[in-house]
């Protein structure tokens, strides 16, 4: 597709692109595409276990290395991003997720309490430290656009997402709470956009993943959502073309979310 040069002039922070399956990945590689500037980050370890250094050597965009469980990491980010940029910030994708309890295979009813507190650190509570951050720092642009990425769990049961439902319904409540002061003071927005199952590490490490991003699939009208795609969705949301839209969980997924049955679906149901 061709470049419309969407964010022309436009400086963000990009989250999460761990490997090419990554959905920040295609979000960075668009927004560079369409005329923005951009840092990328990742959790230290990544620098071992993803390629995000081939991405930035790519783009020429600069990498900054962040935990988002550490506040001087945060802090350090969001000011040396500014200084690399050379300005404040007009969009940022805080594409951030993973579940101890998930990982470790632990049933829900038998949760562990520290890695579920490591869980909310890491998949919620840092989009509240990184707007926080941004607030404090006075680094958002009027008119800028903060996203998260989320998943229907948050409103619906699915038993193998685990802790992770909780975590995705925390993450989508601090979009609108912070997303009401940040639009009255700074007149910055605040959405998450929950997107269908994407085969991605993070993905894939849910059990039964193949299952239900089949089911989502069939159940759909227009099929999953891939990752290109919504990394096209994120970019109408960095644009000016979307600059009244905030405080709100935009379903990414083909219309799953709204359908009850598919005719796909009812073929398997026959006698
Ligand atoms: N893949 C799906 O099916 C799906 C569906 C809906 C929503 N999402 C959400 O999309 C987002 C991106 O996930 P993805 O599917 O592209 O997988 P991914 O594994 O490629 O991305 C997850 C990223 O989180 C980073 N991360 C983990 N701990 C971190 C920390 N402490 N500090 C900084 N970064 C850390 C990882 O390094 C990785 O880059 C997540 O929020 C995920 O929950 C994914």
């Amino acid at each position: 597709m061709s470049s419309n040069q969407l964010l022309k002039g436009k400086r963000g922070i990009i989250f999460g692109a761990l490997n090419e399956a990554s959905i920040a990945w295609k979000v960075a590689e668009l927004c560079h595409a369409e005329g923005a500037q951009i840092v990328l980050t990742n959790a230290p370890v990544a620098a071992k276990v993803g390629q995000t250094g081939q991405l930035a050597e790519k783009l020429g965009a600069t990498l900054i290395y962040a935990d988002v469980t550490k506040m001087d990491d945060m802090e350090n980010l969001i000011s040396q991003s500014m200084e690399v940029l050379g300005g404040k910030l007009d969009f940022v994708l805080h594409s951030v997720g993973m579940s101890l309890n998930v990982r470790k295979k632990n049933a829900y009813t038998d949760s562990n309490y520290d890695y579920m507190h490591t869980t909310m650190d890491i998949s919620a509570m840092s989009f509240h430290r990184l707007m926080q951050t941004l607030w404090k720092q006075d680094a958002m642009n009027e008119w800028g656009s903060i996203l998260a990425l989320s998943y229907i769990a948050a409103q619906r049961i699915f038993p193998d997402y685990g802790e992770m439902a909780d975590a995705k319904a925390l993450l989508e409540s601090f979009s609108r709470s912070f997303g009401y002061h940040f639009g009255k003071a700074k007149k910055v927005r605040v959405n998450t956009i929950s997107q269908s199952p994407t085969k991605t590490t993070a993905g894939s490490g849910v059990g039964g993943f193949d299952s239900f991003f089949n089911y989502a699939d069939k159940m759909s009208p227009l099929g999953n959502a891939d990752s290109e795609s919504c990394a096209q969705y994120c970019v109408s949301m960095f644009s000016d073309y979307t600059r009244m839209v905030t405080m709100q969980n935009l379903f990414h997924d083909g219309g799953f979310s709204f359908t009850g049955i598919s005719t796909d679906f009812m073929e398997t149901f026959k006698d």
